[in-house]
C-alpha cells in the first residue's frame, strides 16, 4: 500500500498537489480528503482555488461522528456500535436513548436514575396549552408540534447558555421528556378532547399511549403488545447519523442557537414528505391502489417517473433497510391486537413485485423505514397527520446525541456553505425612466 494520499495533477497548469487521505475507524466508515486542501489548486493567484460541488451532499461528509454507524451497501446499521436488531430485540427505548447520548449502555443504577429524570420532566407549563388552543381544530400536529418547540425556548432562557454542560444535559432531559406530551397535546387538540396527564407510574411509551387515547377510566391501562411495539419503533427510530433533519439541527445548533429552536428545525425538516413524511405518504399510495390486483397497473405508472414509490429508496441504503425487516415483524405483533390492515396485503405484492422488478433493483430501491410503519400506526389507532410527530420523538434523542456531539467537536465551524455563482457579472443600477430603454 502506498502512502495515505492523494497526487492530484492539475492538466489546466501541469501542476501536481499532494493531499492526505482521512479515515474512519475502519474501511466501510469511510475515507475523505479535506475539502480545503483543493483550495491550493489554482490556475493563476487571484484564483480563489478550487470547491468541491456536491448537491444535496450525495458524496460530503459534515462532520465526524461516532453515534450511528451506516453501511449502506450491506444494510447495516449499529448505535454506538451496537446493531439494531439486538437494540430493538433486547433494549428500551430510553436505554436506547441514554447509549446514543452518552456512548455507553448505562448500569442498573445510572438507568434508574436517566428513567426517573426522564418521568420527572413530562410536564408542560400550563401556559404551553394557551399556544395549542390557538391553532384552528384541523391544524396539522406537525405543524403545532413544530410552533411549539420553538415557543419552549421563550419557557427556559438559561437553555441559550450552549456553553454549560449542565444546561444542555437539563434541556435534554426536558426535551425527551416532554416531546410525547407535546405530541399528545396537538392529537388532542386536533380531536376536540380534554389533555390527558402524564402517568408517571408508567413506561415512556405507556404513558404517551396514556396522554393520547385515555378517556374516561380513571387510570389508562396501556396494551402490552402496543406498549412493545412502540418501544421497538422509537428504537428504530431513534436516529440515522447525517440525515436531513440531523444535518439542519447541526446546522441551527453550529450558530449557537438554543437547543429548542435548533430541534424546532430539526422538525420541520422531518416535515418533509421525502423524509419523516414519508410513511403518511406510504398509507396514502396504498389507499389509492385500492387492492393487490391494482398494484402491477400502479407500479408501471412508477416506472414511467410519474412518482415515486413512497417508503422505496434510501440515499444510503442500496440494499434492504434493517429497520424494514424489524418493522414486518412488528406489524404481524401488533396485527395479532388490532387485526390485520387491509393494506398489509396491498404493501407485501407491491413489495413483492418491486422487488421482482429490474427497474427498482437496478436503482438499488428496496422497502426503507417508512413503508410498513405507517400500516402500523395506522392500526394502532393513529391519524395519518400523526406519522411524522410518531417519527420526531424518538429521532428527539438522536438530534440532541448529534447537536451535543457537534458542539464538543474541535474541527466544528458554524455551518457556511460555498457556491458556485452562476449570476450576470457587474452591471449599473437603472433608473425607472430607462429601465424599458435598457431592456429592450
Ligand atoms: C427517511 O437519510 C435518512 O437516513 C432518512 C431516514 C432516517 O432515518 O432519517 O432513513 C428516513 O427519510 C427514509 C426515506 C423516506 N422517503 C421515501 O420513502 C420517499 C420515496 N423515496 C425517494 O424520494 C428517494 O428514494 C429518497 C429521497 C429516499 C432518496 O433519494 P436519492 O438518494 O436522492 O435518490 P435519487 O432521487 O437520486 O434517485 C435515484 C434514482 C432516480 O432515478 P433516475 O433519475 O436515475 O432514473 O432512483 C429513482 C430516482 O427517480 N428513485 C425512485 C425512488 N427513489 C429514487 N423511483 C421510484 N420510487 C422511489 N421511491
Amino acid at each position: 500500500m502506498g502512502s495515505d494520499t492523494l497526487t492530484i495533477t492539475d492538466n489546466r497548469t501541469g501542476k501536481s498537489y499532494v493531499i492526505p487521505v482521512l479515515y474512519g475507524t475502519y474501511a466501510a466508515a469511510g475515507a475523505a480528503i479535506w475539502a480545503t486542501d483543493l483550495r491550493q489548486i489554482k490556475v493563476s493567484e487571484d484564483d480563489f482555488g478550487l470547491m468541491s460541488y456536491d448537491p444535496g451532499f450525495m458524496n460530503t461528509a459534515a462532520a465526524r461522528s461516532r453515534v450511528t454507524f451506516v453501511d449502506g451497501e450491506r444494510g447495516i446499521l449499529r448505535y454506538r456500535g451496537y446493531p439494531i436488531e439486538q437494540l430493538a430485540e433486547q433494549s428500551t427505548y430510553l436505554e436506547t436513548a441514554y447509549l446514543l447520548l452518552y456512548g455507553e449502555l448505562p448500569l442498573r443504577e445510572q438507568l434508574k436514575e436517566w428513567t426517573e429524570e426522564i418521568i420527572h420532566h413530562t410536564m408542560l407549563h400550563e401556559s404551553i396549552k394557551k399556544f395549542l388552543d390557538g391553532f384552528h381544530y384541523d391544524a396539522h400536529p406537525m405543524g403545532m408540534l413544530i410552533g411549539t418547540l420553538g415557543a419552549l425556548s421563550t419557557f427556559y432562557p438559561e437553555a441559550r447558555h450552549i456553553h454549560d454542560l449542565v444546561v444542555r444535559r437539563k434541556q435534554t432531559i426536558r426535551l425527551i421528556a416532554k416531546m410525547p406530551t407535546l405530541a399528545a397535546f396537538a392529537y388532542r387538540h386536533s380531536r376536540g378532547l380534554p389533555y390527558a396527564y402524564p402517568d408517571n407510574d408508567l413506561s415512556y411509551t405507556g404513558n404517551f399511549l396514556n396522554m393520547l387515547f385515555k378517556t374516561t377510566e380513571l387510570r389508562y391501562t396501556p396494551h402490552p403488545v402496543l406498549e412493545r411495539a412502540l418501544n421497538v419503533l422509537f428504537i428504530l427510530h431513534a436516529d440515522h447519523e447525517q440525515n436531513c433533519s440531523t444535518s439542519a439541527m447541526r446546522g441551527i445548533g453550529s450558530a449557537h442557537a438554543d437547543p429548542y429552536s435548533a430541534l424546532a428545525g430539526a422538525a420541520a425538516a422531518l416535515y418533509g414528505p421525502l423524509h419523516g413524511g414519508a410513511s403518511g405518504e406510504v398509507l396514502r399510495m396504498l389507499g389509492e391502489i385500492g387492492a393487490p390486483n391494482r398494484v402491477p397497473g400502479y407500479v408501471a405508472r412508477v416506472k414511467t417517473g410519474e412518482f415515486k414509490l413512497m417508503g422505496f429508496g434510501h440515499r444510503v441504503y442500496k440494499n434492504y433497510d434493517p429497520r424494514a425487516r424489524i418493522i414486518k415483524k412488528v406489524a404481524e405483533e401488533v396485527f395479532g391486537v388490532t387485526g390485520i390492515s387491509p393494506l398489509l396485503e396491498i404493501a407485501l405484492e407491491l413489495e413483492r413485485l418491486a422487488l421482482a422488478d429490474d427497474y427498482f433493483t437496478s436503482r438499488q430501491l428496496y422497502p426503507n423505514v417508512d413503508f410498513y410503519s405507517g400500516i402500523i400506526y395506522q392500526a394502532m389507532g393513529f391519524p395519518v397527520e400523526m406519522f411524522p410527530v410518531l417519527f420526531a420523538i424518538p429521532r428527539t434523542a438522536g438530534w440532541l446525541a448529534q447537536w451535543e456531539e457537534m458542539l464538543q467537536d474541535p474541527e466544528q465551524k458554524i455551518s457556511r456553505p460555498r457556491q458556485i455563482y452562476d449570476g450576470d457579472d457587474l452591471r449599473e443600477y437603472a433608473p425607472l425612466s430607462r429601465r424599458g430603454a435598457q431592456a429592450a
